[in-house]
């Protein structure tokens, strides 16, 4: 039996008044960093999740990745001259970062399942996700995941994937628990509680120059990736953190 299953697209929850969504690719100007663009809607992610500012060494590795990866940006943005007719007045003008900087984030980006199947199968990656504090619970999330995942179904992809820093967001949306994480300690030790390996060790180890390490990282991955249901992609920051090239 052919089962086909069209992906429909959901319906897109459109933005209030005074406020403008814009997708882009994150750019770097001649000396690597990034421009002004990129540069304000990464220190908006930061500020959205309560963290510091990154330095600029930071931005730089970060956009570095994400231009390299091909990820894509969507902020939401203040018209300008419409935040003084709310109740801060003026006041926005004066005091907040100014219309390049977006009070809604959002990024995603392409990369690979393993379903269980025989092949990979192509996913819609979300990560960035982040209101200003002044502008929650007006829809900006909501336009912000309706419009991208519209966007995802145009393209063909078969299904979303992100990390949620808190669960209860985005069942509304469709999303469910993927995974589930343990620890388990295991003693090992000959008066152990019945350890024992299923098959025969083999290889040695042997303490390698991270710097040297990349291909090797990356031939590892793909193997795993490809008998592992239930495996993503890896972004490149994976390869930078395992050779030791950058701060995580
Ligand atoms: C979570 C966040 C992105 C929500 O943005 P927002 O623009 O205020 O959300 P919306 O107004 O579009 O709300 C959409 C729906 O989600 C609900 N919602 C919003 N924030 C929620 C939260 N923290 N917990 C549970 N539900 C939430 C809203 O009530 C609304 O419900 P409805 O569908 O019944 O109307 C924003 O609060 C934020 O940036 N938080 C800090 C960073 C963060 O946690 N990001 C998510 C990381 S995974």
């Amino acid at each position: 039996m052919d089962v086909s299953i069209a992906s429909q697209p959901p319906q897109v929850t459109p933005l209030a008044e005074g406020l403008t969504a814009r997708t882009f690719a994150p750019a770097l100007d001649a000396d690597g960093n990034p421009d002004a663009g990129t540069g304000a809607f990464h220190r908006a992610v930061a500020l959205g999740f309560y963290e510091a500012t990154p330095t600029d060494e930071r931005m730089r590795l970060q956009e570095q990745v994400l231009v390299g990866d091909g990820q894509r940006i969507t902020g939401v943005y203040v018209d300008p001259g419409s935040a003084s007719l709310e109740h801060w007045g003026e006041a926005h003008e004066q005091l907040t970062y100014g219309s390049e900087h977006p009070v809604g984030t959002f990024i995603d980006f392409d990369k690979t399942l393993n379903a269980g199947g025989p092949q990979l199968i192509d996913a819609f990656l979300i990560t960035g996700v982040t209101v200003d504090a002044s502008y929650r619970r007006r829809g900006i999330l909501k336009h912000l995941m309706t419009s991208r995942l519209a966007a995802a179904v145009e393209d063909g992809k078969a299904v979303a994937l992100l990390t949620a820093s808190e669960g209860s967001i985005y069942g509304r949306f469709g999303f469910g628990p993927a995974t589930r994480e343990h620890q388990v300690r295991i003693n090992v030790s000959r008066a152990g509680e019945a350890f024992g390996l299923r098959g025969q060790p083999s290889g040695r180890v042997l303490t390698a120059d991270p710097s040297k390490l990349g291909d090797v990282i990356d031939e590892v991955f793909a193997g795993h990736h490809a008998v592992t249901r239930g495996s993503v992609g890896r972004l490149p920051d994976h390869r930078r953190y395992g050779t030791g090239s950058g701060p995580r």
